[in-house]
């Protein structure tokens, strides 16, 4: 999770939803086990962190879930850390970024990634799970 996604709950909860990060973690983590995978979860304010986190884990994982956050719409350093884990990728973000405003409906990091799920709040990650699954297994 890209910056500021620490305040969820508490930011601008008609635009992402009511439920905290944690209760997110918890989301992924229980569908995950129940498809037989284990999650390591990472929120960082600052862009060299997540790049950090993504260089060393990758090595031991299988797939990505990343909502990067406002990085979303600049960072072509995470769109490159993404690309050079070799790992699937899905976006996802909590808000509809396609009918926000204009910079928001960019994103520099989704063509790193297999798909981008946008708009369906904490049920998004869900979905990105399902989507990784299915790749691995297709
Ligand atoms: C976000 C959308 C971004 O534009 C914003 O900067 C965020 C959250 C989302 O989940 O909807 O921090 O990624």
């Amino acid at each position: 999770h890209g910056p500021n996604l620490n305040l969820l709950g508490a930011r601008e909860r008609l635009v992402y939803g009511a439920k905290t990060l944690e209760d997110i973690e918890a989301l992924v983590k229980e569908t995950a086990k129940k498809l037989g995978y284990e999650v390591k979860a990472f929120q960082s304010n600052h862009e060299g962190a997540i790049v950090d986190f993504l260089q060393k884990e990758s090595q031991k994982a299988e797939g990505i879930i990343i909502n990067p956050g406002a990085l979303t719409h600049y960072s072509y350093t995470l769109h490159d850390a993404l690309r050079d884990t070799k790992l699937p990728a899905v976006e996802v973000h909590l808000s509809d970024i396609g009918s926000r405003e204009p910079w928001r409906q960019v994103s520099v990091t989704a063509p790193a990634c297999i798909a981008q799920i946008s708009g369906k709040k904490d049920a998004g990650y869900v979905e990105a799970l399902e989507v990784l699954h299915k790749k691995l297994n297709g």
